[in-house]
């Protein structure tokens, strides 16, 4: 069926940071194809930007294509992007007829090509993996936030036996430094004060012998750039650089996600995870040796195929040893495709459950305790959204908290300073200090 070119769009980003720049950079592409972001209700256009790393969000596509129907049933242009694309591919509109474009996570700079074949009534696919070629065919960056995330190295080589990511984002591939550097200029330019670097494994990023933490000192240099972060590393690739960064780069903030996954070695080695609880450990000690305030943040996988009590019991244990500022966990979810989905020994259902509300009991204590640690301490946090009560605005602090506070006169985009004056599980609230006493 032949339609009219939409004039309007509409992208919903899910799962990780790098969709979240994915959908940023459709939206300036889009723009500059003179289309104009309208509401999920209103748009001609919806692109699903979506996330396969785990089965609940890879089925929720599905879901979501069906309510795309209107009251009176039309239906916009529909678009998957994103890995769920990049995995099922044809099999998408195999399933959901009423798909027009599947485009994967590297060829989504060639969306007007795409929409133009899906308004010709043609079913439009593209999951080519061209590694960079992206990058150097979108559109500059001009209309972003207080905080920008910059991807600056895609895909992932190491083969951790549960997860999707080698199949979905292709090979680990470093965009060049000169490049990173002029985008992040103009984020800079456009009004970013802080920029996160993203990679699924920002830490493996290298350019002619340079790691992530030369690019680091590079960017501080960088003016009217006030906070630096990345996310998310592997412990195999936190270089001798990339610590001493944390002593030596100011504006590089004290946060660093780390996912260990599991305190078990028998576990880590049959998630081919090349690290062993200790040695996670002694990274996080030379990390904290340089910057002994850093927040440690990680990711952990409960149920892995042959996880015993005693082995979960090893993940509490490394909990307790590292003591964690914040961190995500997952039931593990058997992924097509992936060596883990078909190994012995599948934990049962109210086992995954009972271990994941244990560890999440005692992650959340840690955090509420790393929250309550910060009340009294004066900071200056990054405003970068508006508070449900009205004046009230929500920054951030160094260490990823949010803060909410009343500060008149100050706006988005402002750093300011407070005191922390009460906190709780995932906030903490803020009294401004004063303008004068701002120390960014
Ligand atoms: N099941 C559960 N969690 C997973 N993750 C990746 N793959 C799976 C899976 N198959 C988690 C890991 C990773 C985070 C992004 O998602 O903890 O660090
Ligand atoms: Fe997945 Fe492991 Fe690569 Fe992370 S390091 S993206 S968990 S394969």
């Amino acid at each position: 069926m032949q339609r009219a070119a939409p004039k309007s769009f509409n992208i919903k980003s899910f799962g990780c940071q790098m969709n979240v720049y994915d959908g940023e950079r459709m939206t300036d592409l889009l723009s500059r194809e003179n289309m104009v972001a309208a509401s999920e209700r209103e748009a001609d256009l919806v692109v699903l930007n979506t996330c396969h790393i785990r089965e609940k969000a890879a089925e929720k596509v599905y879901s979501d294509i069906g309510r795309l129907r209107r009251e009176d049933g039309s239906r916009p242009m529909i678009a998957v992007a994103g890995c769920v694309a990049q995995a099922e591919g044809a099999e998408i509109p195999r399933r959901a007829r009423e798909v027009d474009i599947v485009v994967g996570p590297q060829a989504y700079h060639r969306l007007p090509e795409l929409i133009s074949e899906a308004a010709a009534g043609k079913r439009a696919l593209d999951l080519d993996l061209p590694g960079l070629e992206k990058f150097g065919l979108l559109p500059k960056r001009r209309k972003v936030g207080a905080s920008a995330f910059l991807t600056v190295q895609e895909g992932c080589d190491k083969f951790c036996t549960y997860c999707v990511v080698p199949y979905t984002r292709g090979a680990e591939i470093s965009r060049s430094f000169d490049a990173i550097i002029d985008e992040a200029r103009a984020l800079v330019d456009a009004g970013a004060k802080e920029i996160t670097l993203v990679g699924q494994n920002v830490n493996a990023w290298e350019d002619g012998g340079r790691d992530l933490g030369a690019l680091i000192g590079a960017l501080d240099a960088l003016h009217g750039l006030a906070r630096i972060r990345y996310t998310t590393s592997h412990p195999n690739d936190m270089t001798v650089g990339l610590i001493a960064a944390h002593a030596q780069v100011e504006k590089l903030m004290p946060f660093l996600h780390l996912p260990v996954q599991s305190g078990s070695d028998r576990i880590l080695k049959a998630m081919n995870r090349s690290h062993s609880a200790d040695s996670y450990a002694r990274i996080i000690d030379r990390v904290r040796a340089v910057r002994p305030d850093i927040a440690i943040s990680s990711d952990f996988i409960v149920g892995f195929p042959g996880e015993s009590d005693p082995d979960f019991e090893a993940t509490l244990e490394l909990v307790e040893r590292i003591g964690f500022a914040s961190a995500y966990s997952f039931k593990f979810s058997a992924r097509p495709g992936t060596p883990a989905a078909s190994m012995d020994g599948q934990v049962e259902p109210h086992v995954i459950d009972e271990r994941l509300q244990r560890l999440q009991s005692v992650l959340n204590t840690q955090q509420s305790a790393f929250n309550a640690a910060s009340v009294g301490k004066r900071t200056d946090i990054l405003l970068e959204r508006k508070g449900k009560h009205e004046g009230q605005l929500i920054g951030k602090t160094p260490w990823l908290q949010s803060v909410h506070v009343f500060a008149t006169g100050a706006a988005i985009g402002d750093m300011i300073a407070v005191d922390l004056v009460s906190a709780g599980p995932n906030s903490l609230a803020g009294s401004r200090v004063s303008k004068e006493l701002h120390v960014a």
